[in-house]
């Protein structure tokens, strides 16, 4: 599977990688952000919810879990750090398969819940404001996703 990589040296460059990623994405798409705490996670998905034209502010739904965005695709937006402690069922499958795109952070977490295709992003935190993505796509949409951002 191919890996892809590219590094930002502010939070502004991070953010505008995401948004740019945000005008290729499409219903039901699913991406999955990894990384340690202020690897980065949020502050590209707020680059991403830009991307997607949403204009309320976007912050880490850590309490919520999963909060939901109107934009010019709906952004379903999870943090799911709390969620190992839980055994709840909270219908992710509805969010995957919905309208919108769904970014989740620590998603390795519900790794048994996640759809096996989706965009996997690794955040890795290499010095004080600069960090290193690692793209993983997983699946055909994904490869091709992939290839369209970096054409
Ligand atoms: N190149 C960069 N890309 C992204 N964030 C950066 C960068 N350089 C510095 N930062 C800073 O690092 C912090 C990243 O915090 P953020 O909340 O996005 O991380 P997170 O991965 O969501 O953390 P958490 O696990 O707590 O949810 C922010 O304060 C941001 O301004
Ligand atoms: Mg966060």
């Amino acid at each position: 599977m191919k890996q892809l990589e590219l590094k930002t040296t502010n939070s502004e460059e991070t953010s505008q990688f995401a948004a740019r990623l945000a005008a290729f994405l499409k219903p039901g798409d699913v991406i999955a952000l990894e990384g340690d705490l202020g690897a980065g996670k949020t502050t590209f998905t707020k680059g991403l919810a830009k991307g997607l034209e949403i204009k309320r502010t976007v912050n880490s739904p850590t309490f919520t879990i999963i909060k939901e965005y109107k934009g010019k695709l709906p952004l379903y937006h999870m943090d799911v750090y709390r969620v190992a402690d839980s055994f709840e069922d909270l219908g992710f499958d509805e969010y995957f398969d919905g309208e919108g795109v769904t970014v989740v952070e620590w998603a390795h977490l519900i790794e048994e819940q996640l759809p096996q295709e989706r965009l996997t992003i690794f955040l890795y935190r290499e010095e004080e404001d600069q960090r290193r993505m690692v793209l993983k796509p997983m699946g055909e949409r994904y490869e091709q996703l992939c290839k369209e951002i970096f054409s």
